[in-house]
């Protein structure tokens, strides 16, 4: 089986390739990455001499160099993590969300057409169904929820995930797609909140906490988002969605002051800022149609995944820094720039 993981030197993406190396020894992973700010190939530098893993850089708008490499590796799979997929970066500049995360869909599901790929699916995000008030605990977000964003990068999503179930409804293409809550663990962008908070802590500085810091997030640990992936582009129902969360809602609040708990700090860090525009009050999954379909259930509870999660950022300082310091972005060009 050979597939192409676009955006996998990213967060999400580079947890699932090693899961994939590891649960299917058999595959051929293909990673696609264009090694934007938040790409960082030494994420990937312990899979790199490994013969079935191969690293392409490459823009997934780009039509030529995606079909070349379609032509090249004829994948059975293709799994689209690559997103511009910060909200604070799409309220400064929207633009590069539009091309990215709905023209570079388009171009990957044009070639997935092409060479005749037998799933394509669609990483996407509970953001899309927009936002629920704190005071209705009751609410949560089905696959039946109607799509209603609030963030220029929620928007984009949501035009890419429209446009995915259009062409399976107009070309039949066989489509998959999967709408998660917030993700957390290994391999974090530093710029995102739990990781900015622990390194932040760390080195004793503020913490910025948006408006009141009640905002509920749902908490994921990436490796179980993966494997519901895996689940769902091995056994999931073609032209169906799958929502992916595991019932862990969190104010942000309580995260900061859990994560200055842990690290010893002191709660005079939290700093209240200026709030995010349009910032969301409360996501919440229901994932009752994964769990019935697939079988598949969180394995990663949150008191154990954020354990896990600041020991591998106190264990892996040679990891953040230089993305601190902005000379991971030196790194291609340095290893890779001849080859
Ligand atoms: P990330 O920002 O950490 O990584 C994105 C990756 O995509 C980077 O490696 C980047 O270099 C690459 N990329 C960006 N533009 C590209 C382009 N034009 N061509 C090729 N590669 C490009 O993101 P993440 O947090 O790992 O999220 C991955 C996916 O999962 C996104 O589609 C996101 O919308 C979705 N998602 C994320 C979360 C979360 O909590 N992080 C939750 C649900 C869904
Ligand atoms: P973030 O990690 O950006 O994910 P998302 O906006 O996709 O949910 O932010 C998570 C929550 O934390 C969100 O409610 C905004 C809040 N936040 C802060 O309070 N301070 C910060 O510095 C950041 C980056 C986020």
């Amino acid at each position: 089986m050979n597939i192409i993981v676009t955006g996998g030197a990213g967060f999400i993406g580079s947890n699932f390739v090693f899961h994939m190396l590891k649960a299917h020894p058999d595959y051929r992973i293909i990673c696609l990455d264009k090694l934007t700010y938040a790409g960082n190939l030494s994420t990937l530098e312990p899979v790199m001499s490994n013969p079935n893993f191969r690293f392409v850089k490459a823009d997934i708008c780009d039509k030529e160099a995606v079909d070349k490499l379609f032509e090249e590796e004829k994948p059975d799979i293709v799994v689209n993590f690559a997103a511009e997929s910060h909200v604070d970066r799409s309220i400064e500049n929207p633009q590069i969300f539009l091309e990215t995360n709905i023209i570079g869909t388009s171009v990957l599901m044009d070639a997935s057409r092409k060479h005749g790929v037998k799933r394509y699916h669609q990483v996407s995000t509970d953001e899309v169904y927009g936002d629920l008030p704190l005071d209705r605990p009751d609410l949560f977000f089905t696959e039946q929820t109607p799509i209603h964003t609030s963030s220029p990068y929620s928007s984009s999503k949501a035009g890419a995930d429209l446009l995915v179930l259009a062409y399976h409804r107009t070309y039949g293409l066989p489509v998959t797609l999967s709408r998660c809550s917030n993700n957390y663990g290994p391999y974090h962008f530093p710029e995102k909140l739990i990781p900015l908070m622990i390194i932040r802590a760390l080195h004793d500085e503020s913490l910025p906490v948006y408006g009141d810091g009640l905002n509920v997030r749902d908490w994921l640990y990436v490796e179980d988002h993966c494997k519901a992936i895996d689940l769902i582009i091995h056994n999931g129902k073609v032209g169906e969605v799958y929502n992916v969360g595991g019932h862990n809602e969190m104010a942000n609040i309580d995260i900061v002051k859990l994560i200055l708990k842990e690290l010893g700090k002191s709660e005079d860090l939290i700093t209240y800022v200026t709030d995010r525009a349009g910032h969301d009050r409360r996501y919440a999954i229901d994932p009752t149609k994964i769990h019935n379909d697939l079988g598949w259930l969180p394995e990663t509870k949150f008191a154990d995944g954020i354990d896990k999660t600041i020991k591998w950022y106190l264990e892996n300082e040679s990891w953040w820094q230089p993305i601190i310091s902005g000379e991971y972005q030196n790194y291609y060009e340095k290893m890779y720039g001849d080859k």
